[in-house]
């Protein structure tokens, strides 16, 4: 390790005494330097809330057998947002408890007894120390944008796909879009008939995951705008876990100008791991009362979640469609100011996804396009007028030019 890493902090939970004193000397010659936290289990019990695991550390737990409370135990931590490194020790596993395992966030499992040396569980220990450092002292370039429907069908995806394009040609920006839907994932349409050789599932599953594995992986659809597509199969996909996109995203972040996510809107710890890490969220919702109630909701899980009110961005989309509520109600209901407004255009953005060219470069001058090339400015810091504060009289500004 060097001066500049950043060194974890390991806290040991065994089974008993005399394993505690055997990782103590396993231990005795390791290089670093912060103290080791060593416990026993309480009536066999993990009892992991009496640990303070909020930041930078390795969590070691030593178990006779793999039980179910451990698992609920570890389940919690992640439930919590709690995200230590655990080293699980055992000394026999089904496929099935290391499926369960591994869906908890063990990062590596270690088989007992320990071997002369130890040697493995110092091996275990060291790739999660790299893996720590590699993410600190790469600076990751890129701004993270996840778009989310407040329900199905809002147009999230044709709003985060048109702006992703925009950024890519007006701005120039390398653009990564990631599909995070688990099944039924419809980007591709958008933008191009080309089959995908692989999938967000295929690649964040693998060992190494670096920058040449997403290129090669990823379709490219524009210049600088490369299609991470989902994968058509459930099984695949429900072998993502939180750990694998906190991965892919630091990798995709330190390459790309901006990575886009395409998310579900039934929020799963995947995608809450996703929205952990972007830097803006867009809410795509309509000037309906369902949508509206359903944004209430999704705005109510992010303030359970944390997350500062400038990360979240409203972009109400089909805002002059007949059946849309007047401004004062949506104001009223959803009490937050809506950041950005698409017009409704349906025969301009059927004719765009059935020709799966992007409005914005099929029909430019159209007043969905407009829109959302306001939105991209936005997007990029460039406003383009003296007062942001109205996305709609920006709009109509451009039309008129
Ligand atoms: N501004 C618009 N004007 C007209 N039609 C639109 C507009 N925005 C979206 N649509 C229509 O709504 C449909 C759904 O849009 P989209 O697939 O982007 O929604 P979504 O929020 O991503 O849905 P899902 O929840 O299924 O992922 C599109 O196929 C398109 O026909
Ligand atoms: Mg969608």
């Amino acid at each position: 390790m060097s001066e500049n890493d950043k060194e974890l902090t390991i806290h040991v939970v065994a089974t008993n005494d005399a394993m505690v004193s055997n990782l103590q000397q396993v231990f005795s010659k390791r290089p670093g330097k912060k103290p080791i936290v060593y416990m026993t289990r309480v009536d066999h019990e993990l009892r992991l809330n009496r640990i303070n695991l909020e930041k930078d550390n390795i969590l070691i737990i030593d178990s006779e057998k793999i039980s179910q409370f451990d698992i609920e135990d570890m389940a919690l931590l992640h439930k919590e947002r709690i995200h230590p490194y655990i080293i699980y020790l055992a000394s026999s596993w089904t496929e099935n408890q290391l499926i369960d395992l591994m869906r908890v966030g063990v990062n590596e499992i270690i088989h007992l007894p320990l071997n002369g040396s130890s040697q493995d569980l110092l091996d275990a220990i060291e790739r999660i120390q790299k893996r720590v450092n590699i993410a600190v002292s790469s600076k990751p370039k890129g701004k993270i944008i996840s778009c989310i429907s407040s329900k199905g069908g809002a147009g999230a995806t044709m709003i985060a796909i048109n702006l992703a394009y925009l950024l890519s040609q007006k701005f120039q920006k390398k653009i990564l879009f990631i599909d995070l839907h688990l099944q039924y994932g419809d980007s591709s349409y958008y933008l191009s008939d080309t089959i995908a050789s692989s999938n967000v599932a295929e690649i964040v599953t693998q060992p190494y995951l670096n920058s040449v594995t997403i290129a090669a992986s990823a379709i490219q659809v524009a210049d600088n705008l490369y299609l991470l597509p989902s994968s058509n199969s459930i099984e695949k996909s429900s072998n993502i876990q939180a750990d694998h996109i906190d991965t892919l995203l630091t990798v995709a972040a330190y390459e790309y100008d901006y990575v886009f996510i395409d998310l579900n809107y039934v929020l799963t710890s995947n995608s809450i791991r996703a929205l952990d890490r972007s830097e803006l969220i867009y809410i795509i919702t309509q000037p309906t009362l369902a949508y509206l109630k359903s944004l209430v909701n999704l705005l109510g899980v992010f303030s359970e979640l944390s997350y500062p009110e400038k990360k979240i961005k409203i972009v109400m989309n089909k805002c002059d469609v007949d059946a849309a509520l007047p401004i004062e109600k949506v104001n009223e209901i959803i009490n937050r100011k809506v950041y950005a407004e698409i017009p409704f255009d349906l025969s301009a953005v059927d004719e765009s996804i059935n020709a799966g060219v992007p409005i914005v470069k099929m029909f430019h001058l159209n007043k969905v396009s407009k829109a959302i090339e306001a939105l991209a400015n936005f997007t990029e810091g460039k406003n383009l007028v003296e007062k942001p504060e109205s996305m709609l009289s920006q709009i109509f500004h451009l039309n008129k030019g």
